[in-house]
């Protein structure tokens, strides 16, 4: 019987060597950003009950209705691999009345999120965002800082050619009506629209303006819009979030064909979308909006919030041109012409490694020429030779790698004059 080949499943990627320094890159500025705005980190489980999602991301939504990876554990019951972020901070901040001691809750999260979306560039079956949540706040202010994290972060990132279209959904007064005025102007071309739109219309019309169709595109330009039928409230609170944008000098367009592809968003909803030739059709890096009912709605008490998921693979496309800058060189690379010198490497590289020295000593005392090969390809800025030849003579010799220079270090000052080399070298301190 011919064995199987195994390879990762489609869609899902092994991240791995240059790629995976410019993640842990992205993810360091991250969470320092985060950090800097006072958000704290919560880690979910990656599994959660499937009714989570029918519940808070919305049954007749494209995620629940044919993405999710859905199964029946050993005791029958019904599991899901979370497709997003936002119904299981939610769920979590539910289930430890984490609003209750501190009514504003502030947290982000770093993680595999998976759909069984077509994979594409930049569009994968297990994907990673970063995302954080704000809850407890009804005001703009709310909506604005979340807004201004996703600006801040894209600059500390260096990403440029993105833009933030933003739009109101409006509200559980303004929407119902709103609704079936929509409703009723799409009956009237109904003739003209695909068959998902007819089929979503009574249940979830605003798709229609999602419609990758081209002639319900068309349409869609006629049909009544959200943003001509807020109430005061919502206009007001759009203002707001516009004005603040403009304080702090974040570009923005208005769009008022912006769906999401989730249920829960009311009044703000934004996108942060790419503009330049990077990334494809895939040219959403960051996305998001408030979501004032998913709280209670979830079995939780009334609570405001607002919120904003990004992928990691989008973003990395964008800084490629760092990967090679960012793999971090070897400092010192012991080269052991025999077995001699091994105790003395083994110690002082310990050493050197706890004052944040990033030292390797070679493993298999190959030949030279091997070892000094393998200093090269780790772009070793030092190498240092100590055999049986050197031990005799009672010294070491270090080699400068980018110059090639040489010198002899005595053995008996080994130890003080390699930390005396190295102590400006702290990245990796521990
Ligand atoms: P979303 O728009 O579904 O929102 O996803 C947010 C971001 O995740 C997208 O803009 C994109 O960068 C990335 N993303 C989504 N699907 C894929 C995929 N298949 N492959 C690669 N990247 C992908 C949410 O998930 C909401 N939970 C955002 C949110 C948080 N709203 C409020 N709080």
């Amino acid at each position: 019987m011919k064995l199987m080949k195994l390879q990762s499943i489609r869609g899902m990627n092994d991240i791995a060597g240059s790629e995976s320094f410019l993640w842990r890159y992205i993810e360091s500025k991250v969470r320092k950003v985060f950090e800097s705005f006072g958000y704290q980190e919560i880690r979910t489980p990656i599994l959660e009950p499937t009714e989570l999602f029918k519940r808070g991301v919305g049954d007749s939504t494209d995620i629940v209705e044919k993405e999710m990876y859905s199964f029946e554990d050993r005791n029958g019951e019904s599991l899901s691999l979370r497709p997003e972020g936002t119904a299981s901070v939610v769920r979590a901040l539910n289930q430890h009345s984490l609003t209750q001691d501190s009514p504003v809750q502030k947290l982000y999260y770093i993680g595999p999120m998976f759909r069984h979306e077509r994979p594409q560039k930049g569009r994968y079956r297990q994907f990673y965002q970063f995302g954080a949540e704000l809850f407890g706040v009804k005001e703009a202010m709310a909506d604005i800082e979340i807004l201004n994290i996703q600006y801040s972060l894209l600059q500390a990132l260096g990403v440029s050619d993105v833009s933030l279209n933003l739009s109101s959904l409006g509200c559980s007064v303004c929407r119902p009506p709103y609704r079936e005025l929509l409703i009723e102007a799409m009956t009237e071309v109904e003739g003209d629209l695909c068959e998902d739109c007819v089929r979503r219309k009574e249940k979830n019309p605003l798709r229609v303006f999602d419609c990758k169709v081209e002639k319900c595109k068309k349409i869609a330009k006629h049909l009544p819009k959200m943003l001509n039928h807020l109430c005061e409230d919502c206009e007001e609170h759009f203002n707001q979030v516009r004005d603040g944008l403009v304080a702090l000098k974040i570009p923005f367009e208005v769009n008022e064909n912006l769906v999401r592809g989730l249920d829960y968003y009311n009044r703000t909803a934004f996108e942060f979308i790419y503009s330049g030739d990077l990334l494809g059709a895939q040219a959403t890096v960051s996305a998001g909006g408030r979501y004032d009912s998913l709280v209670s709605d979830l079995g939780g008490r009334d609570c405001p919030a607002v919120g904003f998921a990004a992928g990691i693979e989008r973003l990395a496309f964008l800084l490629e041109d760092l990967k090679s800058k960012l793999e971090p060189a070897v400092d010192l690379y012991f080269v052991l012409p025999d077995r001699e010198g091994v105790t003395r490497a083994l110690q002082i590289s310990n050493q050197l490694r706890s004052r944040g020295v990033r030292v390797e000593v070679d493993l298999q005392l190959k030949k030279m020429k091997h070892q000094m090969k393998r200093a090269n390809k780790l772009r070793s800025r030092y190498v240092l030779i100590l055999g049986s030849e050197e031990i005799k003579n009672n010294l070491a010799i270090l080699k400068n790698m980018s110059d090639g220079t040489q010198e002899e270090i005595l053995l008996t000052r080994l130890e003080e004059s390699l930390l005396d080399r190295f102590k400006t070298t702290n990245n990796y301190k521990y």
